[in-house]
């Protein structure tokens, strides 16, 4: 669920700033977002379905059959290690660590949510396993070869520079593991001059994957995912009086903005699932 609305109506269109902007709005959402018990069953009930394991809750697009599915091409085995890139509170990379018994690095520039996503290591038993660190898509931090997987829900759109993101992740992978994720398509005539989602507008990944050096492997829209982004953000408007209570003044503010703009701009091309072998 993206959060950086306010930036939508003001704000300076440099990468910094814009990525500054995000993490602010994130922070604020998630600040108080994984505890309130409002936001969580609208997300259940509309985004992701109710069979997705409530300990590794997300606010995304991400199904159960999408983490199966990641999980499976993923081409874990126990002890290898899964890079999870705007990992947020950690639900999808950990749940894909528990299938698949890799040991997880997760990397955000929230640093709200990757005390989250510490904190909910411990509390699913992975702690001893898995890491977080704040950090970019642009700059990971992570060495050369890092990686026998990575791992991208929801948020490439929002990177500033999706060559330089896709090359990072390429760097850190080891020669035939995968990049998996889903993502926004975003149509650049609908966000010209819109700060986050404006600077770097992709309407097809995959020239970009090959150029950076991955094969893509599979590359699909993802089933219903325009009537769930609907439902679910038409709900966050649609009860301000309990989402304000647990989220708090300027975690609604920053999550209502964000979902009247995304509905009003209608930003998004697609939604994808990807699956690509660094070569
Ligand atoms: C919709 S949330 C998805 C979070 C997580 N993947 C999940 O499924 O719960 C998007 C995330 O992207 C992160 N993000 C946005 N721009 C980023 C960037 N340039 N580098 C790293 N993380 C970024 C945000 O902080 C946020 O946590």
């Amino acid at each position: 669920m993206p959060t950086h609305a306010a930036d939508a109506q003001a704000g300076e269109p440099s990468a910094a700033n814009a990525r500054a902007l995000v993490a602010e709005g994130y922070d604020a959402v998630y600040a108080d977002g994984a505890d309130s018990p409002a936001l969580q069953d609208i997300w259940l009930r509309l985004a992701c379905g109710t069979d997705f394991p409530a300990e590794f809750s997300h606010i995304s697009f991400l199904t159960l059959a999408e983490a199966q599915r990641i999980a499976h091409d993923s081409g874990l085995a126990e002890d290898d290690r899964l890079v999870d890139l705007a990992c947020g509170t950690g639900g999808p990379g950990l749940l894909i660590a528990r299938e698949t018994g890799a040991a997880l690095t997760g990397i955000d520039i929230s640093e709200v949510g990757v005390a989250r996503a510490e904190a909910r290591s411990q509390r699913v038993g992975l702690g001893g396993s898995a890491e977080f660190r704040v950090g970019s898509f642009e700059e990971t931090g992570l060495p050369d070869l890092f990686a026998d997987a990575a791992l991208t829900v929801d948020a490439l759109q929002y990177s500033t520079d999706k060559r330089s993101a896709l090359h990072e992740i390429a760097r850190v992978l080891r020669p035939g593991s995968r990049l998996l994720f889903t993502a926004f398509e975003v149509e650049p005539a609908h966000v010209q001059g819109y700060p986050v989602l404006g600077l770097d507008p992709v309407p097809d990944y995959t020239p970009l994957l090959s150029e950076v050096g991955f094969t893509v492997d599979a590359y699909e829209e993802t089933a219903g995912w325009r009537e769930r982004l609907t439902a679910a953000y038409q709900a966050v408007l649609d009860e301000p009086d309990s989402l304000t209570d647990e989220l708090g003044e300027k975690g609604y503010m920053s999550l209502s903005l964000e979902v009247a703009v995304t509905l009003g701009l209608d930003p998004y091309r697609r939604r994808v699932l990807g699956v690509a072998t660094r070569r």
